[in-house]
């Protein structure tokens, strides 16, 4: 791995690309502040301008570089959950390219907890622009050879096994009264106000300061249809994958996963997307997922189960 980290930090110093693991999904990474590098991540991605990237940091210099850092609950949400899954919206320095926000005057930072990205940003000598290595509105990646298949051209693929949470960081932007999740992540609302405790949060998906929300989002190539716990599905579940929670569907799906055999939220988040490539992947015509409880990290997996199912809700 220290080869890999070194030649790593190399064709991201030359312009290149590199994905590599954080502990959320795998990121498809370039030196923030080259235009062209970056340039380079939309195309490959072939993701619309509009939609700005995530900046990684490996320390507090790096912010400094790229943004202001003068509110002091800033320092309180650092401090508590980085490094770690939560991107936090700044008010940007002129150092960062225009592309990596999409002309917004705010950039996105986070600091990964994953000590391969953290070598690599520090063996790098520059903060890293990285969206999720996936093609744009498509399943976002948790393992190596996610990205591999679906991203072949990419220079470089760090493997660092399964990722820890599965689901994208929480994205945070702070208000005079308090603050606003733009993504719902591993870090709750319940996590953030313990922290902020006399904060009015709000959770505002889909809001205009936030370009990539849109419905439709995190899709596998094969219909996906939610259905509520314990209902019958209409369909012909002898050609179908099941996703379930901890409950056997007690039908003849053609394939059937069961995502938290112990119950755990977690368990269930950090394998949904590996499941959802599994089921794009084998000979099923269609997904059906058993809808979870919306309680704390049950609000980021309903989330994505939405947007993934987006396209074909009208359809059951
Ligand atoms: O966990 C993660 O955050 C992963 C790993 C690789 O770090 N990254 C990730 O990036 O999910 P991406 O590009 O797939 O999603 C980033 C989202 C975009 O939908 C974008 O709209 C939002 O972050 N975003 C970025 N900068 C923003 C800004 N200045 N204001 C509002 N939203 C922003
Ligand atoms: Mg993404």
């Amino acid at each position: 791995m220290v080869k890999d980290l070194e030649l790593g930090a190399e064709i991201i110093r030359s312009g290149g690309l590199v994905s590599f693991p954080t502990e959320t999904v795998y990121g498809l990474g370039a030196n923030a502040l080259d235009p062209f590098a970056v340039a380079r991540i939309f195309e490959t991605k072939e993701r619309p301008a509009f939609d700005p990237l995530i900046v990684h940091v490996a320390d507090f210099q790096q912010i400094r570089e790229i943004a202001h850092w003068e509110d002091p609950r800033l320092q309180l949400l650092a401090d508590r959950f980085w490094p770690g899954p939560l991107t936090l919206i700044l008010s940007k320095t002129d150092n960062v390219p225009d592309l990596v926000t999409s002309g917004l005057s705010t950039v996105g930072v986070r600091m990964p907890n994953h000590p391969v990205a953290l070598e690599l940003i520090r063996r790098s000598g520059c903060p890293i622009a990285a969206p999720s290595a996936n093609k744009f509105g498509h399943l976002s990646p948790t393992r190596a050879e996610h990205v591999k298949r679906n991203l072949p051209e990419v220079d470089l693929v760090l493997d660092g096994g399964p990722t820890q949470y599965g689901l994208e960081s929480t994205i945070v932007r702070l208000a005079e009264d308090g603050f606003q999740i733009l993504r719902p992540g591993g870090i709750t609302r319940e996590d953030l106000l313990a922290v902020l405790p006399e904060s009015k949060a709000q959770l505002k998906i889909g809001s205009p300061q936030a370009p990539g929300m849109m419905h439709s989002h995190y899709s596998p190539r094969k219909p996906l249809y939610l259905i509520d716990p314990g209902s019958d599905s209409k369909n012909d579940t002898a050609t179908m994958g099941f996703i379930g929670f901890q409950k056997p569907s007690g039908r003849d799906y053609l394939k059937e996963i069961l995502l938290a055999p112990t119950g755990d939220l977690r368990e269930y988040a950090s394998r949904l997307f590996n499941a959802l490539h599994e089921l794009e992947n084998s000979d099923v015509t269609a997904i059906e997922a058993v809808r979870v409880p919306e309680i704390g990290l049950g609000i980021a997996i309903m989330d994505r189960l939405r947007k993934a199912a987006y396209s074909y809700q009208d359809k059951l």
